[in-house]
């Protein structure tokens, strides 16, 4: 489901500047070759997440969920000189792609890609975030929430992709999937926490911005 008329979508990609030839290729192998590649940012939502970077400067990166890199290579270009990004992914079938175009992207020395079950990784990384990106398994996302808070910065922000879920978190709770049941109960837990201060931005499938207060 699109949540805006696809000609204002339109509208704002064509009036947002372009995706890089690295990322304009990255997204058509990805679209050409891949399972699902409706997973992949894409360029709007890209240049939203490029944009937050950019305003960050973080030095501490981890994107839970990398997919084929898209994402990872948006927010990496906004990291602070000596920083780096720290990418999780437990599909080892398509780490080739990412693992090729962030060499392309130059980023090679700033982004570390891990494949495994971020579950169990998470906990292993001894960092603090300024900025973490949770776009894996919608079931965990609560679950990466917890893993991930007492190691984000205070000010720092945990986004969150997909927290609309193609509209499905409005229907009646009864009716709902296990996956939309995730989201639902993820967005509730969010607006509870008084730890942080949040906004849901109805960007693409829906984006949770979090800033540990
Ligand atoms: C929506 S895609 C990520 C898209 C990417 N962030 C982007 O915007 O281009 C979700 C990814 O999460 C990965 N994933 C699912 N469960 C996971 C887990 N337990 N640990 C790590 N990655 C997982 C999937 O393999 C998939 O590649």
């Amino acid at each position: 489901m699109e949540f805006l008329p696809a000609e204002i979508e339109q509208y704002a990609t064509d009036h947002s500047k372009p995706e890089c030839s690295v990322l304009a290729e990255l997204h058509r192998e990805t679209w050409a070759k891949v399972l699902r590649p409706r997973m992949l940012s894409g360029h709007l939502q890209g240049k939203v997440l490029e944009s937050f970077s950019h305003m960050m400067r973080p030095n501490r990166v981890l994107e839970i969920g990398t997919y084929t890199g898209y994402s990872a290579i948006c927010m990496a270009y906004g990291l602070a000189e000596g920083g780096k990004l720290i990418t999780i992914d437990i599909n080892d079938e398509i780490s080739h792609i990412a693992e090729k175009y962030i060499e392309q992207a130059g980023l090679k020395s700033k982004i570390e890609f891990i494949i495994g079950d971020a579950i169990q990784i998470i906990p292993g990384l001894k960092e603090t975030w300024d900025l973490v990106f949770i776009d894996a398994d919608k079931e965990n996302y609560s679950n990466y929430y917890d893993l991930v808070f007492d190691s984000v910065r205070p000010g720092g922000f945990i986004v969150a992709d997909n927290v609309l879920w193609s509209g499905k978190v409005i229907e009646p709770y009864e009716l709902l999937d296990e996956e939309t049941k995730s989201l639902f109960d993820f967005n509730n837990k969010i607006l509870k926490d008084e730890r942080v201060d949040n906004v849901l931005m109805p960007v693409r499938d829906g984006l949770m911005l979090i800033r540990k207060r």
